[in-house]
């Protein structure tokens, strides 16, 4: 997508989720539901997974209306300065998309508009993320399925996991892990983003050590971004403070050549 194309859709995008969530709820019940939801990730990581995030309109708005446009601008940053990164690829793959915000944060990166599947447990997710993936003009398909069990296509894909791995139970993030890194061997770019938080260093480490055996690497990332006013605002009044937007990923991605090669191997095997 063309950057000035890219930047159109942005602002489309933002002035769509003001629109649709402050219709029927007023700027002060979504900042108290961005402080409840902003302390059920930080105190009540089980719940997560049980879907209580985004349970009721109020945590739906905050999380799309704030989340959203934070998660787009780390993504955004994280897969402009990985090299390669935002390469043309046939698909991205969102594994737990949420409003589609970090899956259209790298899929309108990348040169050429790619599919995008959207993958999610929760209803509204998907029709959220399948109303992003379309304003930012992306071909797109969205699917009721777990992340670490969801039939992945077949072909050549960026796969994306921000901000969902932390609310898998140990067993699927496990199972999660041991797919990823296969398809990453198989010439797929894989790439993780969570937040800078204590209560992921438990099996953080474990993903980092599988994803440097595999060839990939680890970062930290801070970054001081122009913030939407309808964020910042949110921010001050919920009491937050995301001038400084900061995240982790972990990547893998194998050189051309070598995909090239795994790729001939998968096909003839
Ligand atoms: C914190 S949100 C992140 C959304 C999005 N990736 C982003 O960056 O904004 C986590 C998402 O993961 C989804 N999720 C949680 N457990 C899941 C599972 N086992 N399978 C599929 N999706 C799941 C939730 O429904 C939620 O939409």
């Amino acid at each position: 997508m063309r950057e000035r194309d890219g930047a159109a859709a942005y602002d489309r995008w933002l002035a769509d989720l003001e629109r649709r969530h402050l219709a029927d709820l007023t700027f002060p019940e979504v900042s108290r539901a961005l402080r409840a939801l902003s302390a059920a990730y930080v105190e009540r990581r089980q719940k997560l997974g049980e879907g209580a995030a985004l349970a009721g309109a109020g945590k739906r708005a905050a999380f799309a209306l704030f989340y959203g446009p934070l998660h787009f601008l780390l993504v955004s940053h994280i897969v402009r300065s990985l090299a390669g990164a935002a390469d043309p690829v046939p698909t991205v793959v969102d594994l737990g998309c949420g409003t589609g915000a970090s899956g259209a944060a790298w899929a309108s990166a990348c040169a050429g508009a790619p599919r995008v599947v959207g993958i999610d447990r929760h209803p509204w997710a998907l029709s959220q993320a399948a109303d992003t993936y379309r304003t930012f003009g992306l071909p797109a398909t969205v699917h009721r399925a777990d992340a670490d069990a969801a039939r992945l296509p077949a072909g050549r894909c960026a796969i994306l996991a921000a901000f969902t791995a932390n609310e898998l139970t140990d067993d699927a993030r496990d199972r999660l892990l041991d797919r990823l890194v296969d398809r990453g061997a198989r010439g797929d770019r894989i790439l993780i983003v969570e937040p800078i938080a204590g209560s992921i260093a438990r099996w953080w480490s474990r993903w980092r050590a599988a994803f440097e055996a595999a060839g990939g690497r680890g970062d930290e990332w801070r970054l001081r971004a122009e913030l939407p006013p309808i964020v910042a605002k949110l921010d001050r009044a919920a009491g937050l403070d995301h001038r400084e937007i900061t995240g982790r990923s972990l990547w893998l991605a194998m050189s051309a050549t070598a995909a090239t090669r795994a790729a001939g191997r998968s096909a003839s095997s």
